[in-house]
């Protein structure tokens, strides 16, 4: 391997770039010639590729979105697309590929190397924390922090007027961002797709611990079944006297600049993959899982497992009093 390109694809996340930073900087330390695509896998079949260097990465581990962009390309799953994608990397000389991203991403990769076998490591980057193979995805410490920034503002809020706040956070399939972010803002409840919603057994607790609150917020995932407008129609169908609003925080929680935790754990992959490349490691992803750098192949990774913990499910409700 000489020549190695990274690209970023689906949706961003907060810590990609510091993801980028560290597979340009470690592939040059390893006497490797660097490319970035743009825009994804899109950009790879346009043939938006660029020679990137030290300078090119410098000022970028504290931003975030992704300086490469990113796309979710329709052309890339058609075989034509591939082919011609492929066609751009020979041109360029490229023997290897880094791609940072969730499940359509590495999918993709399968895809591709299946058809070209040529090597590709994958980074997971997405703020939802849905793939197996890392405890932790790049981006889903950033998002969980945003999310208890803006939870602790509506508290404010919802204290002054004696309010109930039901407040909607991404995740499309997972409700690992909701979990986390109920327990660290002292949510009532917490509305998940990994789990059946007890909807008596909310309503009984919310009139139980009526008299310790005058604030409540209730956290539901954008995966739940009705999401937070009809969940908020519920609670004012059972308690009429309840002041109720709603928040969907959206897609502020795919911005800001990457905590420190995100920008650690990228710089670590970010070298792990170029290594990983380097031992001759080709279609998996580089994790974390407790503490430690491991590789897992892409069609484990991007199996929907419930990484849901029912210990910090019970916790919610043990602290809700
Ligand atoms: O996968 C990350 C995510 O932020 C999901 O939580 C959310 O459902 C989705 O992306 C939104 O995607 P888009 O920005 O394309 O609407």
């Amino acid at each position: 391997i000489k020549n190695i390109a990274v690209l970023t694809s689906g949706g961003d996340s907060p810590g990609m770039n510091a993801g980028i930073r560290a597979v340009i900087r470690s592939g040059i330390y390893h006497g490797m010639n660097m490319f970035g695509i743009r825009r994804g896998y899109d950009g790879m079949v346009q043939g938006d590729i660029i020679a990137m260097d030290a300078k090119s990465v410098a000022n970028i581990i504290q931003r975030g979105g992704t300086i490469l962009k990113t796309a979710r390309s329709d052309e890339f799953r058609t075989v034509e697309g591939r082919k011609q994608a492929y066609e751009n990397l020979k041109k360029h000389d490229i023997d290897a590929l880094v791609v940072i991203g969730g499940d359509g991403t590495f999918t993709g990769a399968s895809k591709f190397i299946e058809e070209f076998d040529i090597p590709i490591i994958g980074m997971p980057g997405t703020i939802d924390n849905d793939l197996n193979g890392t405890d932790f995805t790049i981006g889903y410490d950033t998002a969980i922090n945003t999310v208890v920034d803006a939870v602790d503002k509506i508290r404010d809020t919802a204290e002054s007027h004696d309010r109930l706040f039901v407040v909607e956070v991404m995740g499309r399939d997972s409700g690992l961002i909701a979990l986390r972010s109920g327990i660290s803002t002292g949510a009532e409840a917490v509305l998940i797709p990994e789990l059946e919603v007890d909807y008596d057994a909310i309503m009984k607790r919310l009139d139980k611990t009526r008299k310790n609150k005058s604030s409540r917020i209730i956290i539901v995932a954008e995966g739940d079944k009705e999401g937070g407008l009809v969940v908020a129609e519920k609670i004012k169908a059972n308690f009429p006297a309840y002041d109720v609003r709603v928040s969907i925080l959206g897609h502020i929680q795919r911005g800001g600049s990457p905590t420190c935790m995100d920008r650690v754990l990228a710089s670590r992959l970010g070298v792990a993959a170029v290594e990983g490349l380097l031992e001759g490691r080709k279609g998996e992803m580089a994790g974390l899982i407790c503490g430690n750098v491991q590789f897992t192949p892409f069609n484990k990774a991007i199996k929907h497992i419930d990484k849901i913990n029912t210990n910090l499910t019970r916790i919610v409700e043990i602290l809700s009093l």
